[in-house]
């Protein structure tokens, strides 16, 4: 089967995996992205969180077929893609860099998760309100309770993202 993962196509023989095929497991044991996380493996703490065609959906139950021919980024994908998935590429460093400016990640295991819905959500919203923010983030659980410290990296990233999609937009129509 085949989908595009950060930017690429990727070919995956699913035949020869023990039991269905989890997109998790493929991700991490499979083709070597380590950054996506496994918290409850019950789409409960949101660690494991990877954008499928610009939304934010948890990988741990999510079987392979359910992404034949999508388009997925994780965190890797914050590394530069050209072309498909470069908006998603774009986003994730601008949360990644305010997250650091922020030190909003302590231990890190949640921060893979977070960020996915972060860029989820300003991909879609690139001015969230406060309870938009809260809301898109409501499912991902920081046991380090950084929780403001990432309220205030997304708030932050958003007056960045913000800035360049109008800047692009007023390139574009003059
Ligand atoms: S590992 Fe998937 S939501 Fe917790
Ligand atoms: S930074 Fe440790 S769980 Fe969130």
């Amino acid at each position: 089967m085949r989908f595009t993962l950060n930017g690429q196509s990727q070919a995956f023989p699913a035949q020869g995996l023990k039991g269905p095929a989890i997109l998790l497991d493929v991700l991490r044991n499979h083709l070597g992205l380590r950054a996506t996380r496994l918290g409850c493996g019950q789409e409960q703490c949101g660690a494991c969180h990877v954008l499928v065609d610009g939304r934010s959906v948890p990988s741990c139950t999510l079987p392979l077929w359910a992404v034949e021919g999508r388009k997925l980024v994780t965190l890797e994908g914050a590394a530069e893609i050209q072309g498909e998935g470069s908006r998603e590429s774009a986003v994730l460093q601008i949360l990644q860099a305010a997250f650091v400016a922020e030190q909003a990640a302590q231990c890190g295991f949640c921060t893979s998760g977070m960020l996915i819905s972060a860029a989820a959500l300003l991909l879609q919203t690139p001015k969230p309100s406060d309870t938009q923010v809260r809301v898109a983030l409501d499912r991902h659980l920081c046991r380090c309770g950084a929780h403001n410290r990432i309220l205030r990296a997304v708030h932050q990233a958003a007056a960045t993202w913000d800035l360049a999609v109008e800047t692009q937009r007023q390139a574009q129509h003059g």
